[in-house]
């Protein structure tokens, strides 16, 4: 049976499934459940400085998007860091680490830009026992107002200098949790790890306002008329997730820098995209929210079943084999050619493919044949985009042939099975004056 435990930065887990820092891993009653569910690790709920504890709002803090069967796709929150004492954090974080020594137990903080004010609370979160620190430079809402979280996270110089106190005022390994609201991720992460950041983590949430409501024209949630952006998440911000990481995971001055993985994980299959795009663990939030702490069980297993079934017999086996598969569009294979092809017997006629192709796409799907409706692919007009895939509600109904031999009805040029991208293409300026160079 495959080995799922994990080494990050020295940080033992039984699983790479870490709850991410936010309200499941906000108090000791929580954070022993979700050990108990079986969670290899937790982030706690970001610890602010010593004093008067943030102050939440006392109304709605969450606004949402459903697909049309409820199933929530996103998640905006306006929540801030803890509204818990100090105090209290730092006691049962020491008190769940004595509970569960094998369990990670990171520590994300989150306190004012100056080295005085990192340099108070380090030493007391290393006096709990916790195994590391994650700086929250991600809240977009609240607190970066206030010149904390995103404010930190979306200048690369803030993000170098708190590394590098961290690094010098502590010795527990420091995670850099990383903002999404930034044009490119790369400068954030390279800044990092100048820092001497050990790690990233990402992504934090995403500036965003879910809904307006028409008959108060106030956005949601409303808080006495009034709504303010907060931060998006759950499985509709998997992509930007997983671009994020892999841009960092392939750039020349970051790779190998190890990441956690974070942004809408809500199955094994999720978890194991990001490990393959180079992340030693990940992190879940939303999910945790939405169906409770024992989905964790659900991921291991699936993701124990499918290493077996792959022959993978630890994490590290398959850790990072997408990252040489991500490229830029430029060295995409222009010899590529593929057609869609509707399997009959699956085919319910509903005409989807046909609107979509019709209307939008190549106008290579037929409605009716001989009188009859029918759906099937013109090899002549079909460009291999994919939309009707995409648009047919029956799975595997339609699938994308790859022509191996002859002639493209479509262009009637015979297929070239040779790779030639756009950078060697005859229309391409560039390339046909680098050639008369
Ligand atoms: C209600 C709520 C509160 C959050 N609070 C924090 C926080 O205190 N510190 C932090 O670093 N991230 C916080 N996050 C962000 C999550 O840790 C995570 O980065 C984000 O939700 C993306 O993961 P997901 O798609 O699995 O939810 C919060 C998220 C939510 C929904
Ligand atoms: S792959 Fe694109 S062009 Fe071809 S049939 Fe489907 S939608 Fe039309
Ligand atoms: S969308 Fe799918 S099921 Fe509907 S007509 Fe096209 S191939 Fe058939």
């Amino acid at each position: 049976m495959a080995d799922l435990s994990t080494e990050f930065l020295g940080i033992k887990s039984p699983n790479p499934f870490w709850l991410a820092s936010a309200p499941p891993t906000d108090k000791a009653y929580n954070v022993d459940r979700a050990f108990e569910a079986g969670w290899g690790g937790v982030v706690w709920k970001t610890l602010g400085e010593a004093g008067p504890p943030v102050v939440n709002v006392n109304g709605p803090r969450y606004g949402a998007i459903w697909g049309p069967d409820r199933r929530l796709l996103g998640l905006n929150n306006i929540e801030l860091i803890t509204d818990r004492d100090l105090e209290v954090n730092l006691r049962e974080i020491a008190d769940v680490k004595k509970r569960w020594p094998d369990r990670a137990m990171i520590a994300s903080i989150m306190v004012p830009c100056e080295e005085q004010a990192w340099k108070a609370i380090l030493p007391r979160v290393e006096d709990t026992g916790a195994d590391g620190i994650e700086l929250n430079f991600g809240c977009p809402h609240g607190m970066s107002e206030r010149g904390m979280g995103s404010a930190v996270g979306q200048v690369p110089e803030y993000i170098q200098m708190v590394a590098e106190w961290c690094k010098a005022h502590s010795r527990l390994p420091v995670i850099v949790k990383l903002t999404p609201n930034i044009t490119d991720i790369r400068y954030p992460a390279r800044a990092a790890k100048r820092g001497g950041a050990d790690a990233v983590s990402l992504i934090n949430t995403i500036s965003s306002i879910t809904s307006v409501n028409l008959d108060t024209f106030s956005p949601e949630p409303s808080i006495d008329g009034k709504g303010s952006h907060g931060g998006y998440c759950g499985p509709a911000v998997k992509p930007i997730a997983l671009n994020m990481v892999a841009e960092i995971a392939r750039d020349g001055e970051t790779r190998g820098l190890p990441i956690s993985g974070i942004g809408g994980i809500t199955t094994w299959r999720d978890a194991a995209e990001f490990i393959a795009l180079g992340c030693g663990t990940v992190q879940v939030c939303t999910a945790a929210m939405t169906y409770g702490f024992k989905i964790v069980e659900e991921m291991a297993d699936g993701l124990s079943e499918w290493m077996d079934e792959k022959g993978y017999r630890t994490i590290d086996d398959f850790k990072g084999m997408a990252v040489p598969n991500v490229t830029d569009w430029q060295y995409l294979n222009l010899n590529y050619v593929t057609k869609a092809h509707i399997d009959q017997d699956l085919c319910i006629k509903c005409g989807r493919c046909h609107i979509a192709c019709e209307d939008t796409s190549h106008q290579a799907i037929t409605s009716m044949v001989d009188g009859v409706r029918h759906f099937e692919v013109i090899d002549e007009e079909c460009v291999g985009c994919n939309l009707c895939v995409n648009v047919c509600p029956v799975e595997d109904c339609i699938t994308m042939e790859q022509m191996v031999a002859g002639t493209d009805p479509r262009t009637n040029k015979p297929i070239d099975p040779g790779y030639a991208n756009w950078t060697q293409h005859p229309n391409n300026p560039m390339a046909a004056k680098e050639a008369a160079e």
